[in-house]
């Protein structure tokens, strides 16, 4: 089509889609240059602003690499990772609720055994996370993994330090026959998401926060089951109300209690304080049967 115009070159897109395309392909790129357009049109983009955009979305591109996931925090600042959780996970059938992955799960945490701990030595507070993987029934799903991650005690990602041996601050457990799991960690603590790059510029331009309420990720998996991604919050965090990517859901919020003796810590093998946590995950089988 030539001659398009601002009420005909939308629809020169849209028939431009070969017809071999997939239904569902067409269907979410016809529907993106639909609202893409409407967009354009309603604010009235000019070249200029439209250059801008161009170059924000070239820098996050640019500063991305095998670690850093720039565009992971665009979707989860701009809530789209939390919408897309929402529409999948809309009948979680009782499982646990899940929340956003976010860009620092790595794929190489280590399996430790129940009890160890996750993080190495000096990392922050002690912390000793307790609880049972279930079904939605209250049966114990034997084996199933239970893997954490999360900043330490100065709020970082063991991915955002210049060297980066080996995994620190995430690891994962297989829950016994009772599903009962346990590992040690660090209790986890506010932290700001990585500002340096174009989500802390966009987040600076609209005066917005850039802080996380303490939280502890978990990716919770069994063969048969639902895989639920979630995180655990540190009940009575300033930032409950205010997270930064819009993640927190309160059947998620958990008290991490305080201990201060030093007996107890001892048959813990570790030093007062520490904190505990006790949180039990549910999951849901992963095929569903046919309805009669
Ligand atoms: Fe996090």
């Amino acid at each position: 089509m030539r001659n398009t115009s601002i009420d005909t070159v939308t629809d020169a897109v849209l028939a431009s889609i070969s017809p071999d395309t997939s239904p569902r392909l067409r269907q979410i790129y016809g529907s993106l240059m639909k609202h893409l357009h409407e967009f354009v049109r309603e604010v009235e983009l000019t070249p200029d602003e439209w250059l801008a955009g161009i170059k924000f979305l070239t820098a996050t591109g640019q500063k991305c690499d095998a670690i850093r996931q720039e565009f992971i925090l665009l979707s989860d600042t701009c809530g789209v990772s939390m919408l897309v959780d929402a529409l999948a996970n809309r009948k979680s059938g009782g499982a646990t609720e899940s929340t956003v992955i976010g860009p620092f799960y790595t794929d190489d945490a280590p399996e430790i055994p129940l009890e160890a701990s996750i993080a190495s030595d000096g990392k922050g507070e002690p912390l000793i996370v307790r609880g049972r993987v279930t079904d939605a029934a209250g049966t114990p799903i034997p084996g199933a993994i239970v893997e954490a991650w999360e900043t330490d005690g100065d709020g970082y990602y063991d991915t955002q330090y210049e060297i980066r041996e080996v995994p620190d601050c995430r690891g994962y457990v297989r829950a016994a026959a009772d599903g009962r799991y346990a590992f040690r960690a660090v209790l986890p603590v506010e932290y700001s998401i990585p500002t340096d790059g174009p989500v802390g510029v966009m987040l600076r331009s609209l005066g917005r926060e850039s802080m996380r309420p303490a939280h502890l990720h978990f990716k919770v998996s069994a063969d048969g089951f639902v895989p639920v991604i979630t995180s655990i919050f540190v009940d009575g965090d300033t930032y409950l109300d205010g997270d930064a990517v819009f993640g927190v859901k309160s059947s998620l919020i958990e008290p991490f209690v305080r201990h201060d003796s030093a007996e107890e810590a001892a048959a813990h093998g570790v030093n007062a304080p520490f904190y505990t946590l006790a949180r039990d995950f549910v999951l849901v089988p992963a095929l569903v049967p046919a309805s009669v």
